[in-house]
C-alpha cells in the first residue's frame, strides 16, 4: 500500500474502502441495515485500513462494529466521515451533536479525517461549519479536516478566511469526468484529491478500451483506472459487494502505466 502525505504531515493510504451501502438490505443506499459487517470483515481481511464513511450513508455504525470486530488496534485504521449538509445547515449546536453521535458510532474517540459533505449557498454559515471542524482539530479530535463536493470559489472561502487550509476535497473524477480542472486548482492549494465512486460511469466501450491497456500487465478494467488515478496522487475509495472485487481493487502496485496508456485513458 502506498501512501499519501496530507498538507498536515498526516499520512493516508491512497486506497480506501467506500461503505455507502455496505450493511444494508439489498446493497441499496436505501436499504434498512441488516445487522452484519460482512463487507467490511472481507475488506480488512482484504487488507483495506482506510475506510469512507459519512453521515448521509446512516451506516457509520457498520464500519465502528466491523472495525472493533477485527480487534486490530484503532491507530491500524484511518477513518473518514461526513458532515450531513445535504438538507443545509441547522446551526452550531447541530453540528456539535452530530459530530458527536459519528464519534459514538464509529467508536473511537477521535476520527482520521472529517469532511463538510457538500457546500450549500450560505457562506457566513460554512463559515461557522468550518470553525467548528478548526475547534475539533485543534483539540486533537479530528486528526485532519477537509471538504467534499467544494468547487474553486467554496475553497477560496475557507482558504481567505479560516486558519486551517482543508487537507482534502473528495470530489466526483470517474471516466469522462475526470474533473482535471479541479483537481489541479486543489494540487496548486496543496489540497489532496479523492475521488468518489471511481468505478460508475464506464460503458462498454470504455470497458473494452481499458481491458485492452490492462492486458499486458494481466489487468482488468477497473485496475487500470484506479492505478491512473493514484499515478496522479489521487486518493480512491471504491467500493464493492463481491469480495473478490474488494481485492482485486488492491492488486494496482505492481505494474506502471505508460504515457501512451495514459493519453488514451485521459481522452476517454
Ligand atoms: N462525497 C460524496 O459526495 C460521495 C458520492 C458518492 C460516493 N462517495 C463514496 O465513494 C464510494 C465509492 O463509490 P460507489 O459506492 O459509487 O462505487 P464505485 O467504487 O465507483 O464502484 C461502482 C461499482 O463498481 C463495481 N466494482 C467494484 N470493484 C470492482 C472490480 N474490481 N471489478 C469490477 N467491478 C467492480 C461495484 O459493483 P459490485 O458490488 O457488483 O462489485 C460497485 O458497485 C462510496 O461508497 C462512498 O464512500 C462519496
Amino acid at each position: 500500500m502506498k501512501n499519501l502525505t496530507l498538507n498536515n504531515g498526516i499520512e493516508v493510504p491512497i486506497i480506501g474502502s467506500g461503505t455507502n451501502t455496505y450493511g444494508k438490505e439489498g446493497n441499496q443506499f436505501a436499504g434498512d441495515l441488516r445487522g452484519d459487517t460482512q463487507e467490511i470483515d472481507w475488506a480488512i481481511d482484504s487488507g483495506y485500513r482506510h475506510f469512507d464513511s459519512a453521515q448521509l450513508y446512516g451506516n457509520e455504525e457498520v464500519v465502528g462494529n466491523g472495525l472493533k470486530k477485527s480487534s486490530l488496534p484503532r491507530e491500524e485504521f484511518f477513518i473518514t466521515t461526513k458532515l450531513n449538509t445535504f438538507e443545509g445547515y441547522v446551526s452550531a449546536d447541530w453540528a456539535h451533536a452530530e459530530i458527536e453521535k459519528s464519534l459514538e458510532k464509529l467508536q473511537t474517540d477521535s476520527i482520521d479525517l472529517f469532511l463538510i459533505h457538500k457546500p450549500w449557498d450560505n457562506h457566513a454559515e460554512m463559515l461557522e461549519a468550518w470553525r467548528i471542524l478548526e475547534d475539533y482539530y485543534n483539540r486533537g479530535v479530528f486528526k485532519s479536516i477537509g471538504v467534499s463536493n467544494f468547487e474553486k470559489e467554496h475553497l477560496d472561502l475557507l482558504l481567505e478566511n479560516g486558519n486551517i487550509p482543508p487537507a482534502v476535497n473528495q470530489i466526483k473524477s470517474q471516466v469522462g469526468h475526470w474533473n482535471e480542472e479541479l483537481i489541479a486548482y486543489n494540487r496548486s492549494k496543496g489540497i489532496a484529491s479523492v475521488a468518489w465512486s471511481p468505478l460508475r460511469g464506464i460503458d462498454e466501450k470504455a470497458k473494452q478500451v481499458l481491458d485492452e491497456i490492462g492486458k499486458p500487465y494481466g489487468k482488468t478494467f477497473a485496475q487500470v483506472v484506479l492505478r491512473y488515478q493514484i499515478e496522479r496522487d489521487v486518493i480512491v475509495i471504491p467500493k464493492s459487494h463481491h469480495k473478490d472485487r474488494q481485492a482485486q481493487c488492491l492488486q494496482i502496485f505492481d505494474f506502471e502505466l505508460t504515457a501512451s496508456d495514459r493519453d488514451r485513458i485521459a481522452a476517454l
